[in-house]
């Protein structure tokens, strides 16, 4: 999806709520001496370095960052080198689970911008329950569908000149994540915590701003997160960015020709523990 250069220049809101959020996640988890941590989908690997490592190093642990992504675990293992980190290429979701990731157990696991990627959601968390040993914690941030990415992407898909080309866009946009009011959407991810064994300590929908000081990061990043790209001719990609872009400004209440935006977008943060015996949620 990403090359892990653009997504570099680009994730700066990434690393932000990164900062803001993984500290929080640290202090509702348990920890004791030598605990396995799993940076799930770590991708271009600054956020477990930067926000993970240094508890894991306090307590002599041991990170393991595993992304479906090569390239992004390529660059990730070359910018961030660490005694403390193994790095591994893997998908989660692999049936062949034992391959790579052997029968890891980890005391604590983070997922950060990476569950709004997944389409079969229960299977997932039925796989992250099983590689977290009981009393165990999972912390996450995760998309909804209400961003304005999967919402334009939602738009473009529909327009006679796009169709075509973004065939198979609803395996892109995880309808799961989708609800209308704010407590539905809450009650909704809660339960879904809940039927997939976890307890829930903290999970909220919130509401966030990012300001781009500079319009085109944000295009490069929505075009650069297109999976439909290579179907496009080079006129092509630049007449979809100006289409971006005139989405985005509309969202954004700003003329066409503004070189910076306020993002407005919402994530959802949440810190759900295995319990450590077959008790009643
Ligand atoms: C948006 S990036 C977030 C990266 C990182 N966690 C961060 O905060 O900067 C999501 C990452 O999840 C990875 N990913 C998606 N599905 C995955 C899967 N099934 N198994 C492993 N990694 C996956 C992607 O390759 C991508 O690098």
């Amino acid at each position: 999806m990403f090359d892990p250069e653009t997504w570099a220049k680009t994730s700066d809101v990434v690393a932000q709520d990164a900062a803001e959020f993984v500290p929080k996640m640290i202090q509702e988890m348990r920890w004791t001496q030598g605990d396995r941590v799993l940076d799930f989908g770590c991708g271009a690997g600054n956020v477990g370095f930067h926000w993970i490592l240094p508890q894991v190093e306090k307590l002599d642990g041991n990170l393991c960052s595993i992304d479906i992504s090569s390239r992004m675990l390529e660059y990730a293992k070359k910018t961030y080198p660490h005694p403390k980190i193994d790095y591994i290429c893997a998908d989660i979701l692999a049936d062949d689970e034992g391959k790579g990731l052997g029968d890891f157990q980890f005391n604590n696991i983070f997922a950060n911008y990476v569950f709004h990627q997944i389409r079969d959601i229960r299977k997932l968390l039925q796989r992250l329950h099983g590689m977290l040993k009981p009393g165990g914690s999972l912390g996450f941030i995760f998309l909804t569908n209400k961003n304005w990415y999967f919402q334009a992407l939602q738009k473009l898909a529909k327009r006679d000149k796009w169709k075509a080309y973004f065939e198979g866009f609803e395996h892109i946009v995880a309808d799961w994540t989708s609800y209308e009011e704010k407590v539905d959407g809450e009650n909704k991810f809660t339960k879904l915590m809940q039927e997939s064994g976890l307890k829930v300590k903290t999970l909220q929908i919130l509401n966030r701003n990012f300001f781009y000081e500079d319009i085109e990061v944000v295009l490069d990043l929505w075009l650069s997160a297109n999976i439909f790209l290579h179907r496009l001719t080079e006129p092509m990609k630049m007449e979809l960015r100006e289409e971006n872009r005139k989405i985005m400004t509309e969202f954004a209440g700003v003329p066409l020709n503004s070189k910076s935006l306020m993002k407005e977008y919402e994530i959802v943060y949440g810190v759900v523990d295995k319990p450590q015996a077959n008790i009643n949620l």
